[in-house]
């Protein structure tokens, strides 16, 4: 089977095909949304590409409005939501919330508004994860450390989220100890992501944690997994990080698989690089988002658009 991709069609479009009988082909030509308040879930995005060669994928960095840790619940929603709208409007079939200060207080909403459209967020992801990396041994007794925003340390998402999969799976409640790191946010912004003051930063949020020993420790904000050498190098040795993008991909994994949108089922242009293919936007003009998303992604990236999400313009 194959079929010509045409991503210039809305969701609503693509839904009237169904009466086609198309719809799972369809569907399978369309590009992941992936988004995020700026660089850190490219994080997420770089294991996408690399796990999905015949993928496509819409990245969108509100750098703009960046940083989303500090900032009020009910603003991080609006934003979160704008975002989710932009994406359906391009037409995705799936949405990656790849920050975990959204997932954390827009999860619901963005699943609400994509619905019927599936919505993969990062903290369900990471939870799930850190209570599967606890050492055997320790499974009775388990510590897990959880560094993120202000906003996501506050609104204990990991905590409850952590407490519910213990339950459910009959595993003993682990001791839990968090800390927000919200200067590590900037220094990956900025390309800071070694080196003496990044170091002394790290050492400087993380003495508590240090202490408290944990077992494993989840880098509960897609920026983190970038500072991952002087966060390790902060915390006692061995300690497990946790970085919710390799979950995030057995997520997406299993949607494509189950609902037949396997864009390399059906042959979309496979020979073309899904990097060459893939398109980002940004909510700021600055040449700081495509500068270290080269050097992160290891890719030229030609062009960024700027998106006013406000106006919603283009
Ligand atoms: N990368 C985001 C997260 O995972 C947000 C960082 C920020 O904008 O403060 O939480």
């Amino acid at each position: 089977m194959t079929c010509i991709p045409d991503t210039s069609l809305s969701v609503e479009n693509k839904r009237s095909t169904d009466k086609r009988g198309s719809r799972a082909c369809d569907m399978a030509t369309l590009p992941i949304g992936v988004f995020d308040s700026g660089i850190g879930g490219l994080t997420v995005l770089k294991m996408l590409l690399d796990a999905f060669p015949a993928e496509s994928f819409l990245y969108f960095g509100d750098l703009g409005r960046s940083p989303y840790g500090s900032k009020a619940a009910d603003t991080v929603r609006r934003y979160a939501v704008q975002i989710t709208d932009f994406l359906l409007k391009k037409g995705v079939k799936m949405i990656v919330i790849a920050c975990n200060t959204a997932s954390a207080v827009a999860g619901d909403d963005v699943r609400n508004r994509a619905h019927p459209i599936p919505v993969i967020e990062v903290v369900r992801c990471g939870a799930k994860m850190a209570l599967e990396m606890i050492p055997e041994e320790h499974r009775k007794s388990a510590r897990i450390g959880i560094l993120g925003t202000d906003t996501t340390v506050k609104s204990d998402v990991y905590v409850n989220r952590i407490h519910e999969l213990a339950l459910k799976n009959g595993l003993t409640q682990p001791d839990i100890r968090q800390q927000a790191c919200p200067l590590f946010v900037p220094l990956v912004e900025e390309g800071w992501w070694k080196g003496e003051v990044t170091e002394k930063v790290a050492e400087n949020y993380l003495g508590a944690m240090k202490s408290f020993d944990p077992h494993v420790v989840i880098l509960g904000c897609t920026h983190f997994p970038l500072l991952a050498d002087p966060i390790a190098r902060a915390l006692p040795e061995g300690t497990a990080l946790t970085d919710c993008a390799p979950a995030v991909v057995d997520e997406v994994r299993s949607i494509l698989i189950n609902r037949g949108w396997n864009a390399a089922d059906v042959n979309v242009a496979v020979e073309e690089s899904n990097r060459t293919k893939t398109v980002f936007y940004c909510s700021d003009t600055s040449d700081t988002f495509r500068r270290q998303a080269e050097r992160f992604l290891d890719m030229p990236i030609e062009f960024v658009h700027h998106v006013d999400l406000e106006t919603c313009e283009d």
